[in-house]
C-alpha cells in the first residue's frame, strides 16, 4: 500500500515536471524529415491553393497573418506557432510538412489532407515570414 502511494506521488511529480519541459521546448521534427523535398517549391498556383486551405483550416488558431493569434488559439498551451518568426522559418519545408502530417496536441494531425495539399500549405506558410 505504501509503495503504491510513493509510486503515485512519484508519477505526479515527474508528470508536472515533464509538462513544464514540453511547454518550454520547441517542437522539433526528426532529421529524416529534412530530406523530404517540396515538389511544389516556388509554384505560385500551389501557394494560392495553400492560402485557401490555410484560411479554412488553420486561421482559427494561427491567425490571418500567421502570428499565432487566432481566436481559438488564445486559450491554448502551448500557443499556436507564429509563422512570422524568422527563427521558426529557418527549418526545412520537409520539417513543416512532417509537423502538419503528425500534429501535436492541441494541434490535430492533418493526415486527412493529401500530400499535395500539405505541401501547398507549406508554400503558403512560407509567405507569412516577416
Ligand atoms: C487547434 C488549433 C490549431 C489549428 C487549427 C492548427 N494548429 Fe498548427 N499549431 C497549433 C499549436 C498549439 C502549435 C504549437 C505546438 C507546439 O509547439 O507544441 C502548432 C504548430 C504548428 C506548426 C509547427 C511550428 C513549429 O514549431 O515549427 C505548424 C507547421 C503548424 N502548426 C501548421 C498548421 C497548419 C498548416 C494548420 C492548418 C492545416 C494548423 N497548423 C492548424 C495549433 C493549431
Amino acid at each position: 500500500m505504501k509503495k503504491l502511494i510513493y509510486l503515485t506521488i512519484f508519477l505526479l511529480v515527474t508528470g508536472a515536471f515533464t509538462n513544464q519541459i514540453s511547454a518550454q521546448s520547441s517542437w522539433v521534427a526528426p532529421k529524416s524529415a529534412d530530406s523530404n523535398i517540396n515538389p511544389f517549391k516556388d509554384d505560385i498556383e500551389a501557394t494560392k491553393i495553400g492560402k485557401k486551405l490555410y484560411r479554412q483550416m488553420c486561421v482559427t488558431c494561427h491567425g490571418v497573418k500567421g502570428k499565432g493569434d487566432g481566436i481559438a488559439g488564445v486559450a491554448l498551451t502551448p500557443k499556436p506557432a507564429n509563422f512570422t518568426s524568422g527563427e521558426l522559418q529557418s527549418q526545412t519545408d520537409g520539417a513543416f510538412f512532417w509537423k502538419i502530417t503528425e500534429g501535436k496536441s492541441p494541434m490535430a494531425a492533418y493526415n486527412m489532407l493529401n500530400d499535395k495539399q500539405r505541401w501547398q500549405l507549406v508554400n503558403y506558410i512560407r509567405t507569412l515570414k516577416q
